[in-house]
């Protein structure tokens, strides 16, 4: 990395915040909610505004002793809000064993977050507010555990947008075991009432709220209430503490350091103020811990006893670099592969940013659990296709044409690979080693950065597992690298709704599409590119293990989970082989 004098400095000093006060989800740090201390005399003398919870409770980041604990009472009518909020070892809450009391106002949505301190490790606890004589619904949540573990679970999802359908999945993870529920992204979609994924909507009863695309503070706020009103999703926050990462549509679509595909400085102002105006919407929503000093800081580290370390990450905002097109290397229907791979591979691209860089680096080499897990936005492994069938499968103009040409792209590719190399024609041949990266902006886009931290991992012995959202398909590969070398794996979860490749391909097409996406990906073993789920992973000191869950259909809250295309994959702690 070599960089560091053509960038600006870390974020928070680069934004300007206009009209927002930089600091104004400090007071929702420390043990009692917004800071506040307020006695039981101040209750009785002003019991402040009534209000009610209608967007359920919430828990996350929790450590060995603490846990963030959130809730947003719903004012009855503008003013002061005094909320209590109660921690006990039983769901009757007979044995409470922390406690307090604050206010919230309008400053922050009236949303309430309290770090929750002095717990004990390993621990399962019950929460609940109370404004006046209303409680809240009680959600349940745990701790981390320390010293030696024997097994732990984790939920992995990701792209959960509210018109395209109904949150089954979330339905799912709510009715299950998992210690955490990892939410790697696209919690919510930016876009307008007719927007992205909307066909269906208004038959569903979810047109998106407002019906504008999102771009003031207030806006995006009322895009997370509307989220939050849904039973399955307040289902799933009640059940399980949440680990969350942003990825792009938090903000907008495509977002990197500067800028977005989905934003356009000239008719939606400036982009630094709608970064602010989204983070502090999403500090306000989710519960997440607060950094003390840079909000733009959200790669964290959890440690689960000996057995994982949890490493959060952060590829979309602090340091991404713009995504790469091929467009500019393509001319005469064929791409310039060699400039185009120079370009992807420039030592100076930059996916973490130099701190984070050096951050996950250090974390690595000190890690002393069995497993190291990176909890992230987008696929890192390589998935390369022959050229032709990207030149094909142009996702911008895809008609009945652009299909055939793709399927005849695929099936000639797939040939080609089936040959024995000593038999394969030279056109054959020329086919298979045009393969680039369909995914510019995963890790792909970026194959210096991503190569860099590989060989570092495996530098280190590290046993190396990623986990990934963004692309709506499932997916596990082998991790190599740039000698060919396995050096981890990767599990990718699927969408909660929003459509994957079968959105743009057909259903039909999706689905003959997965096993010569195997064949043509040398390191990809596994893929769905049809079906809306979850990803359960399991982590023992052997093997880590991933189970993918589909539901049959997001379009009705009647569903059945479809036992015929689930799936598992395990890799031993031993080979990191996946089989
Ligand atoms: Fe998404």
């Amino acid at each position: 990395m070599s960089d560091q004098d053509s960038k600006p400095p870390l974020i928070e000093r680069r934004r300007v915040i206009k009209g927002l006060a930089a600091g104004s989800l400090l007071p929702l740090l420390g043990g009692n909610l917004l800071g506040c201390s307020d006695s039981d005399d101040t209750f009785i003398d002003d019991p402040g505004v009534a209000a009610s919870f209608q967007h359920g409770v919430a828990s996350g980041d929790a450590l060995d002793n603490s846990v963030i604990i959130w809730t947003r009472a719903t004012p009855a009518q503008p003013g002061l809000v005094r909320i209590r909020w109660e921690v006990a070892t039983d769901e009757s809450f007979e044995d409470v064993v922390a406690s307090g009391d604050g206010t919230t106002t309008d400053e922050v949505d009236y949303t309430a977050k309290v770090d929750v301190t002095g717990l004990a490790a390993g621990t399962a606890y019950f929460y609940r507010f109370i404004v006046q004589d209303v409680s809240s619904p009680v959600g349940r949540t745990r701790t981390l555990p320390t010293g030696a573990v024997a097994a732990t679970s984790f939920a992995v999802i990701s792209c959960s947008n509210y018109p395209a359908g109904f949150f089954n999945v979330y339905r799912e993870i709510a009715n299950s075991d998992v210690d955490a529920v990892l939410h790697l992204g696209d919690y919510i979609y930016e876009y307008a009432v007719d927007g992205y994924a909307s066909d269906r909507a208004e038959e569903f009863g979810r047109l998106s709220q407002p019906e504008t695309e999102i771009l003031s503070l207030s806006d995006y706020r009322t895009r997370y209430a509307q989220y939050r009103t849904d039973p399955d999703l307040q289902a799933c926050h009640g059940a399980h503490p949440f680990y969350v990462v942003w990825d792009d549509h938090e903000i907008t679509n495509d977002t990197w350091r500067e800028g977005a595909e989905n934003h356009q400085p000239d008719t939606e102002g400036d982009f630094d103020e709608r970064v602010a105006v989204a983070l502090q919407a999403w500090y306000e929503w989710l519960p997440i811990r607060p950094p003390s000093t840079n909000r733009e800081v959200i790669y964290r580290q959890f440690q689960f006893g000996d057995l994982v370390d949890l490493l959060m990450l952060d590829t979309r905002l602090i340091g991404r670099d713009q995504q790469l097109s091929y467009a500019p290397f393509t001319s005469g229907g064929m791409i310039d592969l060699d400039a185009a791979r120079a370009a992807i591979n420039d030592s100076n691209r930059q996916l973490l940013g130099e701190e984070q860089n050096a951050w996950l680096k250090d974390r690595l080499t000190n890690s002393s659990t069995t497993w190291q897990v990176l909890g992230q936005q987008v696929l890192v492994g390589r998935y390369n296709l022959p050229a032709q069938i990207l030149l094909a499968l142009d996702p911008s103009n895809l008609g009945d044409d652009a299909l055939a040409a793709g399927v005849a792209a695929v099936l000639a590719s797939v040939a080609a690979k089936n040959t024995p190399e000593d038999q394969r024609t030279p056109e054959q041949q020329a086919l298979l080693d045009s393969a680039i990266p369909y995914n510019l902006d995963a890790w792909d886009g970026y194959g210096f950065n991503r190569d860099d931290i590989l060989t570092h991992a495996a530098s280190v012995d590290a046993r190396l597992v990623t986990l990934a959202g963004d692309t709506h398909n499932a997916w596990a590969s082998q991790l190599r690298d740039t000698q060919g070398n396995v050096v981890g794996v990767e599990f990718a979860a699927p969408s909660v709704t929003s459509p994957g490749l079968e959105g743009a391909l057909g259903a039909d097409a999706a689905a003959l599409f997965e096993a010569p996406l195997v064949t043509l990906i040398d390191d990809l073993i596994y893929t769905n590119i049809s079906d809306r789920g979850w990803m359960r992973v399991t982590f023992t000191s052997d093997a880590t293990t991933a189970d993918w869950h589909y539901v049959s259909n997001i379009d009705s809250t009647t569903y059945t989970l479809m036992e015929n295309r689930a799936n598992s994959m395990t890799v031993s702690a031993d080979d990191l082989l996946l089989g």
